[in-house]
């Protein structure tokens, strides 16, 4: 296995943390290296789920060493308790470690997000206020708090202080509403970096000493392709780069030590929140697929917008990621309909679009062109093999993976670790 890379296709949970967990097997360390509790990753061992925000989704193999990297940005607060609920249900959490360098949401981060959706009116990103744009934007800005700011007493109200006095004059006179108190802050926050001091370190180095020894690493992304501050549908992005470029800087190791990416899509498409999504489905069709994929989010509980497979999207996150392989989730859910549908290319005006657009004005005016493929009606959830699918089903994997340009190693047939088919070596 190696090192390898796994990042989300299209708008984020495509069944990353299902994935993820069913390959932390094979890894020594499982890492995170971007984004913060925007991020929901669900895994399902037997009949137990577990919702993971910020801990990566290596966590349940008590064996396994997990890193939240310099990339992601931490709420202190969704951290302890996410630690304390796996505590609480047997799982120990002594083999994480937080770098040292990964910036801290605040308080003010929240209020900035409210009122920055709030002040956009119907032009709002549909943010999952967590904070987490403010905290990227502190960090690119050169005023944010890191972990290892946090848990230095005398840095901390430093940098506290002269925050809470630039971020009130925004949230006071920018967007008329109400501050925060520097003590309401400092207080709580002291606290927390009692707490999590141990577990903070210069993660790099430790990463990057498993890979000199030849261990297994495993990158989990966060959000995915089309949420990508770069190459996303931007403006309606997160504010972290969840590409598989960013899991070098957001762990601290070097390009030249990665040796295979992979790329999660669902067999078909969601998305949560705003934003131009050609190949959704305002109909019967996609009521059927969020009724069956239960698609409500794992951290607001919005509900997921659902579409057909996106092909011109699939080719961009192969090539923008340099995917090696593509793991297909959630192919049970398309079982029932009598026809699937498999966009190849987009219709803008009189031409055919191929390759995924930057400006969202031609986006929201492209036409998806559709291939049909013949259904199934059997339910898959119990299938081991590929040979156990129907051949519709085959046909419609093999379809997707011609359009997308890449091939499929795993193919998910149900929530749980075990409803997973291999179908090459990663
Ligand atoms: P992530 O953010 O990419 O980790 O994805 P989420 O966990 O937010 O959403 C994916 C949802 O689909 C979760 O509820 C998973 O338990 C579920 N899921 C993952 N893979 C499969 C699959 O192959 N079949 C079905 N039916 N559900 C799946
Ligand atoms: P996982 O890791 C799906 C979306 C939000 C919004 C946009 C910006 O579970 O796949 P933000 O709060 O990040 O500033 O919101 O990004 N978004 C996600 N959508 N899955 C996620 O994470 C998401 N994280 C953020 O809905 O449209
Ligand atoms: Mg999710």
């Amino acid at each position: 296995m190696s090192t390898v890379v796994l990042i989300g296709t299209q708008w984020g949970d495509e069944g990353k943390g299902k994935i993820t967990d069913f390959l932390a097997e094979r890894a020594d360390m499982i890492v995170r290296y971007q984004g913060g509790n925007n991020a929901g990753h669900t895994v399902v061992v037997e009949d137990k789920v577990y919702k993971l925000h910020l801990i990566p989704s290596g966590i349940l193999y008590q064996d396994k060493t997990c890193i939240i990297g310099s990339g992601v940005v931490i709420d202190p607060a969704v951290l302890i308790k996410e630690l304390k609920s796996l505590e609480d249900r047997g799982i120990s959490t002594a083999n994480l470690k937080i770098s040292q360098r990964a910036h801290v949401i605040l308080p003010y981060h929240h209020l900035l997000d409210q009122a920055e959706e709030k002040s956009k009116g119907n032009k709002k990103i549909g943010t999952t206020i967590r904070g987490i744009g403010p905290t990227y934007m502190d960090k690119s800005a050169r005023v944010g708090i890191r972990m290892i700011d946090l848990i230095d007493q005398t840095e901390f109200e430093y940098l506290l202080k002269e925050n809470v006095r630039v971020k009130n004059s925004m949230l006071t006179r920018v967007y008329n509403s109400e501050g925060v108190n520097y003590q309401a802050v400092l207080e709580p926050y002291r606290s927390y970096a009692e707490i999590l001091k141990k577990y903070v370190a210069d993660v790099s180095i430790i990463v990057n000493r498993v890979i000199e020894k030849g261990g297994n690493i495993l990158f989990e992304g966060a959000q995915g392709t089309l949420l990508d501050l770069d190459h996303g549908t931007y403006p309606y992005v997160t504010s972290s780069n969840p590409t598989s470029g960013a899991a070098c800087i957001g762990a601290g190791v070097g390009p030249t030590k990665i040796d295979r990416v992979i790329g999660v899509a669902k067999a078909y498409t969601t998305r949560v929140g705003e934003g131009p999504f050609p190949t959704e489905l305002n109909d019967e069709v996609g009521a059927y697929i969020q009724n069956q994929g239960g698609e409500f989010g794992t951290t607001t509980g919005r509900p997921r917008r659902c579409g057909w497979f996106d092909g011109v999207i699939g080719r961009y996150a192969v090539r923008i990621n340099g995917l090696n392989y593509l793991a297909i989730t959630k192919l049970d859910v398309l079982s029932g309909l009598e026809k699937v549908k498999i966009c190849t290319g987009y219709r803008y005006r009189d031409d055919i679009i191929e390759e995924f657009p930057a400006s969202l004005k031609l986006l929201s005016e492209c036409v998806p062109v559709y291939e049909e493929l013949p259904g199934w009606q059997e339910d898959i959830t119990s299938a081991e093999k590929l040979e156990d699918l129907p051949v519709n089903a085959r046909k419609y994997l093999d379809r997707v993976s011609e359009v997308a340009g890449a091939p499929v190693a795993i193919i998910g047939v149900g929530s749980k670790r075990a409803q997973t088919i291999v179908t090459a070596e990663i």
